[in-house]
């Protein structure tokens, strides 16, 4: 059967030879990641793509925005919505640490805005942990 669905996407293209060393590293988290977390505070990865000199993250698009640049906008924002940012991030970085993955770049310009719901993105320095090791 056919469908007319269309949905809107974001890519990212991460270029192979700009990322030296860690290139295989990288390509290898982002694909181990991909379609693998569903929750509403990650941003979803729908598909990877590889070229000789590049790769293609397809993903999720949002429309509002990065925390980074609403904060700058802003200046300030209420206890309620510094609330919902906190919640958000450790609901989503709770759900990474159920897979053993740690994000270590967590900051305002990798969690965006999607209708009001803050996201994590950019799994570029995600790492797998060895349970054992904590
Ligand atoms: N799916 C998306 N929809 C809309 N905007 C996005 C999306 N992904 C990223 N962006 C915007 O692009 C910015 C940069 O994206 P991202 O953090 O993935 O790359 P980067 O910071 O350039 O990479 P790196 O941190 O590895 O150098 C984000 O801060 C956000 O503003
Ligand atoms: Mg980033």
């Amino acid at each position: 059967m056919k469908s007319d669905k269309t949905r809107e996407v974001a890519i990212k293209v991460v270029k192979a030879a700009a990322l030296g060393a860690t290139a295989k590293n990288e390509i290898n988290t982002w694909k181990a990641l991909a379609g693998k977390f569903n929750h509403p505070n990650i941003l979803k990865i729908y598909t990877i793509y590889q070229s000789s000199s590049s790769m293609y993250i397809i993903m999720e698009y949002c429309n509002d925005g990065d925390l980074e640049g609403y904060l700058k906008k802003k200046k300030k924002i209420t206890e309620d919505e510094a609330t919902k940012v906190l919640q958000a991030t450790i609901s989503g970085l709770a759900y990474m640490n159920k897979y053993d993955i740690i994000h270590r770049d967590v900051k305002p310009a990798n969690l965006i805005i999607s209708k009001g719901v803050y996201k994590i993105c950019d799994y570029g320095l995600c790492k797998v942990i060895d349970k054992k090791t904590y």
